[in-house]
């Protein structure tokens, strides 16, 4: 259908390494879609997987001739990307083990603020298979996701980020990122339920 319509996709994967119980995030690279391919661009990172963001490395998978024309603006804009991230990318290819490591602790606490939000009346969530965020259901609680955030910052100190941010299809929904420890993981789930038996 894609390509009757001649669209290009554009498939930003940065989180597909980052899947949990066997999940596989399948990439549009794969052989299997190589009808798309001369259509197709793949973009990936070291942020997420190597815990690297803020490194400001990340790579594109796309048809040559679009490639040779990234490269005019990339050399001309950036010239190339910082050195010293390349070094590090260069370590953090060895670092599998860390990584998979660090996916293990992610799950655990996937699995613990999954339990915290549906045990908390109004909220419900799904759990999720891959990356590092729950996106919640509030639509229970009847307040606008912006609202929701603003006063949740305002009055409890925890950071979310309201559905609405995403377009309106996520209002109603509110955004938990689970980068943190566990224990203050812990912390920001006992003020969101005293935020939401005091306040809401
Ligand atoms: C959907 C998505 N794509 C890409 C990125 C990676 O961004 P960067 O490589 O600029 O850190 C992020 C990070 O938040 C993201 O959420």
């Amino acid at each position: 259908m894609l390509k009757k319509k001649n669209l290009w996709i554009i498939s930003d994967e940065i989180y597909s390494e980052l899947t949990y119980d066997g999940n596989i995030a399948p990439s549009l690279s794969d052989s299997r879609y190589k009808r798309c391919h001369d259509k197709l661009v793949v973009l990936d990172g070291f942020s997420k997987y190597c815990a690297m963001t803020g490194w400001r490395l990340g790579y594109i998978i796309a048809p040559s001739m679009l490639i040779d024309e990234m490269i005019k603006v990339q050399q001309n804009f950036l010239i190339c990307a910082p050195s010293i991230s390349q070094a590090a990318a260069i370590h953090a290819l060895d670092c599998e083990m860390e990584s998979k490591e660090m996916l293990n602790i992610y799950k655990k606490r996937r699995d613990y603020i999954f339990n915290r939000l549906n045990a908390i009346k109004g909220i419900k969530c799904l759990k999720p298979r891959g990356a590092f965020y729950v996106f919640a259901n509030i639509k229970q609680l009847d307040i606008p996701s912006r609202e929701f955030s603003l006063s949740l910052l305002d009055k409890a100190h925890v950071a979310t980020c309201p559905g609405i941010s995403f377009g309106t299809n996520g209002e109603g929904f509110v955004r938990f990122s689970y980068t943190t420890n566990i224990e203050k993981i812990k912390i920001g789930m006992d003020r969101l339920e005293s935020f939401i038996r005091e306040e809401i």
